[in-house]
């Protein structure tokens, strides 16, 4: 546990999405990294961060089951922000190993295979992707879920071992969907289409309008309990 989390809450009350960036940027250079999936949240913070300093390493974890227009959108915003961001595979041996073992679409046989699927495919090159890092970023909103709802701008990541930054934690929909509007930041085209929230394509479906915001992710399982292992506490 880091000390100074309380600390940091503290001395950031109040402040904006950019100062909480610019903060850690300054206090931790060379040894922080934002970890994307292209969601709304997520491109608003890269639109901050291109700005504020490109040199926070950014990057994206490849499951390898995305949806093409996540493709897209990857190829767009390096190209629009003039940044690298990125990418992170699972082990191909642990993918090999994990589908022929248990099936291509293990995941929905239980509860226990998607959450394997989702270690090896996110959680494991996430921890990659983290190491030598002390800080990570993160779109999580309270907002967001029933899972989310105690998330602070600063905690302190027990799995991963590391500072986790929220920068948009307090932030509601309407200001992440005015932010992209204003700052005519690219988004995945799939929102149009009735995905608020999107993760792999098997694991991800369109929602009614008006539903929660994570109904059409792992649609099959509790909502109390859905999370990937990336964010669990
Ligand atoms: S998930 O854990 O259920 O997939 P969600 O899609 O809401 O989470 O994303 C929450 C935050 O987790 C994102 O803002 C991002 O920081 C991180 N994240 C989730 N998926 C990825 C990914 N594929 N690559 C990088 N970061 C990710
Ligand atoms: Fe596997 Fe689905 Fe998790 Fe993607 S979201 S890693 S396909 S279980």
């Amino acid at each position: 546990m880091d000390p100074n989390i309380e600390k940091y809450n503290a001395e950031l009350k109040g402040a904006s999405a950019q100062e909480i960036i610019q903060y850690f940027a300054v206090n931790f250079k060379g040894k922080i990294a934002f970890a994307s999936s292209l969601g709304l949240e997520d491109q608003v913070l890269t639109e901050m961060i291109a700005g504020i300093d490109p040199e926070i390493r950014i990057f994206t974890l490849d499951t390898g089951r995305l949806f093409q227009e996540t493709y897209d959108l990857l190829d767009i915003t390096g190209k629009k922000y003039g940044i690298k961001i990125e990418v992170m595979f699972p082990d191909a041996e642990d993918v090999e190993e994990m589908v022929n073992s248990k099936g291509i679409n293990l995941f929905y046989d239980s509860i226990e295979n998607r959450k394997l699927c989702c270690y090896i495919r996110k959680t494991e090159p996430l921890s990659r992707a983290l190491s030598g890092v002390s800080t990570w970023i993160t779109g999580l909103r309270r907002e967001q879920s029933v899972t989310r709802t105690q998330v602070s701008t600063v905690e302190w990541d027990d799995i991963q071992k590391k500072i986790k930054v929220n920068p948009l934690a307090d932030w509601t929909t309407e200001q992440v969907l005015d932010y992209i509007c204003s700052h005519k930041i690219p988004y995945n085209t799939l929102h149009d289409k009735g995905y608020p929230s999107i993760g792999c394509l098997p694991c991800t479906r369109p929602v009614e309008p008006g539903t929660d915001i994570r109904s059409g992710r792992w649609w099959w399982e509790s909502p109390d309990n859905k999370e990937c292992g990336l964010h669990q506490k």
